[in-house]
């Protein structure tokens, strides 16, 4: 009778461990969907780049991993997102490094105006892996990753009525990227800074809630911006990337191979976006013209006379970045010595 009992018990335990085993198996077959949210359009350089990323890792793990990529802010805005990106229910993101500032104060160095002499300094400083290495010393606290940076050219001031002095911006509307310094920026041009989502840019530019905004040319074509806003100044005041970051929560609990995988896509991601970008800013510039936009060059020494003092300010806040900024004056000073 004891017997019985205990080969009954063996049976049992011997079908729960292979149901057991068979699940695991099961588990690691199935694809897993990955989301990688952005707040671009599908024609935008930086989608072309996460298409790329998803085709290389999806051509490496075939059948390992889909992603799924959310264009124009669907799944929320980058400040929404950012928090959906530490809880790990959005593995991958693109957002402007101003965004990332509430989480770690190291991104505010490229809240600094004028920082970089011109954009090779930008783009070699971005590309350049060891700095980014930099980015990547407070995961524990901030919850995501940088895995590479992407370049966004220099940012003007687009508006509806032209501005040629930095005495036109007086009491003007103009929406900033949500990050403390972009403020103090506005304020010092004599603008009144108002923080906003890239995506409700162009809801805010119809209804006249702004007079106008500053990015880089591509923003008047692809978002349409241009439709209201009929000058754009190149007074240049600012250099940031979009840091291409990934959950760390995701990273940790992956294998250390399909790491650098990943790793490896994101390197590949850049490349593309660069040279998409310079095409795109290029064709951009010359449908803006026909949307009716006029491009007006500024005397750019009297925009930077009254918010070069911001440097100190950023500097002395932020004392964590003094590495970072030293290293940004060695870029700088390897672009002076070629001219
Ligand atoms: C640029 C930048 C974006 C950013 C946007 C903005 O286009 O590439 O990442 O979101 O400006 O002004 O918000």
């Amino acid at each position: 009778m004891k017997l019985n009992i205990l080969f009954k018990v063996l049976v049992f335990v011997a079908i729960t461990l292979c149901c057991v085993n068979a699940c695991d198996k099961n588990k690691g077959d199935k694809t897993e969907v990955i989301r990688l949210s952005h707040p671009y359009t599908r024609t935008h350089p930086s989608h072309f780049a996460a298409l790329t990323f998803k085709s290389y890792v999806e051509a490496k793990l075939p059948n390992k991993y889909n992603i799924e990529i959310y264009p124009k802010e669907s799944l929320g805005s980058n400040e929404k997102a950012l928090d959906l990106v530490k809880q790990g229910s959005i593995q991958f993101l693109i957002s402007s490094s101003v965004n990332l500032e509430y989480y770690d104060r190291s991104f505010a160095l490229f809240s600094i105006p004028y920082l970089f002499v011109n954009e090779k300094a930008f783009e070699n400083f971005i590309t350049n892996s060891l700095i980014i290495d930099k980015f990547k010393v407070n995961v524990d606290k901030t919850g995501f990753i940088p895995l590479t940076a992407f370049f966004a050219g220099t940012r003007s001031f687009y508006t509806k009525k032209p501005i040629h002095k930095v005495d036109d911006l007086k009491g003007m509307k103009i929406r900033v990227q949500a990050g403390p310094f972009n403020i103090r920026m506005m304020q010092a041009f004599g603008a009144i800074a108002i923080p906003m989502s890239f995506g409700e840019v162009y809801k805010a530019l119809e209804q006249g809630i702004i007079d106008g905004a500053a990015n880089n040319e591509i923003a008047l074509v692809n978002e349409e911006h241009g439709k209201f806003a009929k000058y754009y100044s190149y007074d240049k005041h600012q250099m940031c990337p979009d840091m291409f970051i990934v959950s760390s929560k995701f990273m940790e609990r992956i294998s250390k191979e399909d790491r650098h995988i990943f790793e490896k896509a994101a390197k590949k991601a850049q490349e593309v976006q660069i040279k998409e970008f310079y095409k795109s800013r290029k064709i951009a510039k010359e449908q803006a013209l026909s949307l009716g936009v006029t491009f007006i060059d500024v005397d750019i020494d009297e925009f930077k006379d009254k918010v070069l003092f911001l440097r100190q300010v950023i500097l002395d806040e932020i004392p964590e970045i003094d590495d970072l900024y030293n290293e940004v004056l060695i870029f700088n000073k390897k672009e002076i010595n070629k001219n």
